[in-house]
């Protein structure tokens, strides 16, 4: 395992209110921050088909892609659907439940334990404020570099303002935004200076931005050589031996 330990030893995203919002498709749903603002979350959209905006990240993707906190799993839903490989992961047994009913591949996993295809991945996606995850961008972003093939695709949404705040939260619904019964965790918001500020500095190369429907997107190259001490020859050997598609490596669907 790498990244925040924290995130993987405490994950509130299995709670009652985020998985019966799955289950009916249905908020409202919110993270709470300690000082009492809340965060909508479009648990609607997300129980939705993939939109016009979905479909113009989708367009974009490469080879293997890996999508990150899948909830539902509209994105797996339609990337299978068009023939490209595809796995979600996702730390909620409810959002992978639902991903694997829509047809997709998915595993309840974080994406900071361990992961089939690990530096196989042509490209990650992490949507919907998925840059929050962990609630430190700079490790998550790390954590994707080390998942993606050398020089591979990361589509991330960002936050349309600019803002970069990481804070400790808690999952309600609308009934329950006073009661403070669920746990917290850390969760990070990115506008698009924020992310590039972060991920400049780790190797990744921005390669566009864009904004569509009122969403804002960031597409960036991981770096194109490893910062492993492996020599580069047997890199080259390795990964001339290692199937093209790393869903190959396992039985992938664990609801
Ligand atoms: C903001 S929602 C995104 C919804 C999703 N992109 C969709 O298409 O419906 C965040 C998702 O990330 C998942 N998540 C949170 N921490 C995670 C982690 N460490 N690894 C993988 N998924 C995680 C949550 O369970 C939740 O489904």
């Amino acid at each position: 395992m790498t990244g925040p330990g924290r995130d993987t030893m405490r994950r509130p995203w299995s709670s009652d209110p985020y998985s019966d919002a799955l289950r009916t498709g249905r908020g409202p749903l919110l993270l709470r921050r300690r000082d009492g603002w809340l965060l909508p979350l479009e648990v609607e959209r997300w129980c939705a088909r993939a939109d016009a905006v979905d479909l113009q990240v989708l367009e974009r993707c490469e080879g293997a892609v890996l999508d990150v906190g899948c909830g539902p799993g509209r994105l797996v839903a339609e990337l299978t659907a068009r023939g490209r490989p595809t796995l979600g992961i996702d730390v909620s047994r409810a959002a992978v439940a639902h991903t694997l009913r829509l047809g997709g591949q998915a595993l309840t996993r974080s994406v900071f334990d361990s992961l089939p295809g690990e530096g196989r991945w042509d490209t990650a996606l992490l949507l919907d404020g998925n840059l929050g995850i962990g609630g430190d961008p700079s490790a998550l972003l790390r954590r994707l570099a080390e998942l993606l093939t050398p020089s591979g695709l990361l589509i991330a949404e960002t936050v349309p303002v600019d803002v970069d705040e990481s804070a400790e939260v808690r999952i309600v619904n609308g009934a329950e935004a006073d009661s403070g019964a669920e746990a917290t965790f850390p969760w990070a918001r990115l506008g698009t200076p924020a992310l590039l500020r972060r991920a400049r500095p780790l190797g990744w190369r921005d390669t566009d931005q864009w904004t569509a429907g009122g969403r804002s997107f960031v597409a960036l190259r991981s770096r194109t050589t490893s910062s492993s001490a492996e020599p580069p020859n047997s890199r080259a050997v390795i990964s001339s031996q290692r199937p093209r598609n790393p869903l190959a490596d396992s039985a992938v669907a664990d609801a």
